[in-house]
């Protein structure tokens, strides 16, 4: 990939929108929507025929694209200039990404016909050939970065402003997009700027994690108000602002609107996700497994039990194909995941605990590759130090490690580089599996991702491999499927693989 960033990582997609003179503008506004075309459970997980036949459905394109073409019309009503943008990460999240890459996307953006959007990051993570076809897909929706260097890609130049201007009332609007880190943005010569980021005042389980709009300082010591709204289309956001002459904001108003069975769907998206849905449930609607417990995501903040099953099944597939059992039990006995690879909740009510591929594809999207990786017990050591590098308390990390066969204590009063306080690992070339402390020269092989193995999320450690990786011959869900099959009815829970300490 020869792509050239100006900012190092991406995470986040910030649009700015600035104004120049009086103006009344109705602001509709999504991001991370993440594929979720069709609608969804309370965790934005599959809808199931219990979850619809009991009303508890959420979000979908169908109710976001309700819900803009009512708002619009009420402001045209009152004569006011409306607009609907769409942050970025529309791209991977459910089997209709797995499977169907950017030509599902492309249907359902058409459709949708935002005013204008810009990219996340997720938006890259096919390569830029992918993007390319998806944008070419829908050149009639200015698509807005204003921040990529695309020297050395003219093909996604082509389909990519730095900045979308319109005219209403004889005052100009601007649209910028940034693809960033969360690294303040501020083009001086903004009146304003409006950073479209996460959570509002859900009225549903998810927790604000401010106020909505989100009032920050920038470097340049102005106030910027940030408007995000909860990811997978479970919420649309809405604000009406007023600009003054001098086009400064004076004032704005709104909350998210929940997007729950109250709303109506659109019949005209609904007729899309009908084109798409066959194709899809024809895969994912197979039993793969039964549980007792809720299989629960928090897996960024601490050990979760979601984690301790996918990381279990990776040992266990590697077991699995265990040809000669005079050997040890296990080459690979220790299993890795990142959390920021597991998205979603899986609920064990409503469908008697029964679990489908869809559900599971719905946490493991990716489709990544399971590697053999045999490193260092000093690079194991470091990588564990990358898990909780950036760890913040209440919010935990994206590059939260889940684990099988390891015990690990972290002890985040020490400064990053030196948090963790015991490192355990179970040993392979035994007769009766135990854990014994890590000791620094010695081999260790582990069944992880092929993205961790390659070193994602600046996981450096992973590429010190002592040994040639070795490449398994599975997906991650699918590895999972299988276990999940195999260990049914479910009741894995918390076991003290991984402890936080906060003070000594
Ligand atoms: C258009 O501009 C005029 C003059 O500044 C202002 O009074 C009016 O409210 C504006 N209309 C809208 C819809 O913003
Ligand atoms: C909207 O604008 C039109 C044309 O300028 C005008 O006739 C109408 O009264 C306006 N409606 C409202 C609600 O201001
Ligand atoms: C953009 O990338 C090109 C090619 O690598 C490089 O020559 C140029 O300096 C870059 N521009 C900026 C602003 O970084
Ligand atoms: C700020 O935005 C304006 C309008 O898009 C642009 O002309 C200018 O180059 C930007 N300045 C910086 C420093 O990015
Ligand atoms: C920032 O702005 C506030 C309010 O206008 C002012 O009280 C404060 O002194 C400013 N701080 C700096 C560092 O300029
Ligand atoms: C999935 O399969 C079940 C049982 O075969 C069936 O009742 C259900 O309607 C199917 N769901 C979808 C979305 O096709
Ligand atoms: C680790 O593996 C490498 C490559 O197979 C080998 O050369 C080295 O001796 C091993 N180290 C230990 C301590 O077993
Ligand atoms: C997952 O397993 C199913 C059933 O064995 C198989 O048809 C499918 O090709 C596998 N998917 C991948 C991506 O390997």
């Amino acid at each position: 990939m020869k792509l050239l960033f100006l900012f190092v990582a991406l995470f986040m997609a910030h649009l700015a929108v600035f104004v120049t003179a009086d103006l009344d503008l109705v602001l509709l506004h999504t991001n991370d929507m993440h594929s979720r075309f069709d609608e969804t459970d309370i965790y934005c997980n599959e809808c199931r025929k219990n979850d619809a036949v009991n009303g508890r459905c959420y979000g979908g394109f169908a109710r976001v694209a309700q819900v803009v073409k009512d708002e619009k019309k009420k402001a045209e009503e009152k004569n006011l200039t409306s607009l609907f943008i769409v942050a970025g990460d529309t791209f991977q999240g459910t089997p209709y990404f797995t499977f169907f890459k950017w030509q599902a996307v492309v249907d359902f953006i058409k459709q949708l016909q935002p005013d204008v959007m810009n990219l996340g990051n997720h938006e890259f993570d096919d390569g830029i050939d992918s993007l390319v076809s998806y944008l070419n897909g829908i050149q009639d929706i200015p698509t807005v970065v204003s921040n990529l260097n695309m020297t050395l890609e003219p093909d996604l130049d082509k389909f990519i402003t730095r900045s979308f201007v319109f005219e209403k009332n004889n005052t100009k609007v601007g649209i910028v997009g940034y693809l960033t880190t969360d690294t303040p943005v501020n083009n001086g010569s903004f009146t304003i700027f409006i950073k479209l980021i996460y959570l509002g005042k859900p009225p549903s389980i998810e927790k604000p994690y401010g106020t909505y709009p989100l009032y920050v300082t920038t470097v340049k010591n102005k106030t910027v108000p940030i408007l995000q709204i909860y990811a997978n289309t479970k919420y649309i956001g809405k604000v009406d602002i007023h600009f003054n002459s001098n086009g400064d904001l004076v004032s704005i108003n709104g909350s998210p609107i929940l997007l729950n069975n109250e709303i109506k769907q659109d019949p005209s998206m609904l007729t899309v996700i009908d084109k798409w849905k066959p194709s899809v449930t024809k895969i994912t609607n197979v039993t793969v497994g039964r549980t007792t417990v809720e299989l629960l995501n928090n897996c960024h903040l601490m050990e979760c039990n979601i984690g301790n099953l996918i990381a279990d099944s990776f040992v266990y597939y590697n077991v699995l194909k265990k040809k000669n059992y005079d050997e040890y039990w296990t080459d690979a006995p220790i299993g890795i995941v990142l959390s920021g690879s597991i998205r979603n909740t899986i609920n064990e009510n409503d469908h008697e605990g029964y679990i489908t591929l869809g559900q599971l594809i719905n946490v493991s999207p990716f489709a990544n590759k399971l590697v053999k990786v045999t490193i260092s017990g000093a690079s194991l050591l470091e990588a564990f130090e990358h898990s909780v590098f950036d760890y913040l308390l209440h919010n935990g990390g994206i590059n939260f490690l889940q684990v099988s066969g390891v015990l690990v204590e972290f002890d985040l009063s020490q400064k990053p580089g030196h948090r963790v306080s015991s490192l355990y690992l179970r040993c392979g070339d035994c007769s009766v599996p135990k854990f014994d402390p890590v000791i620094l020269t010695a081999n260790y092989t582990l069944v992880t991702s092929d993205y961790l193995a390659n070193g994602g999320n600046n996981f450096n450690a992973f590429k010190k491999i002592v040994k040639k990786n070795e490449i398994l011959s599975v997906v991650d869900y699918n590895a999972t499927a299988m276990y999940m099959e195999s260990i049914s009815p479910i009741t894995i829970g918390i076991e003290n693989r991984i402890i936080i300490k906060t003070s000594n």
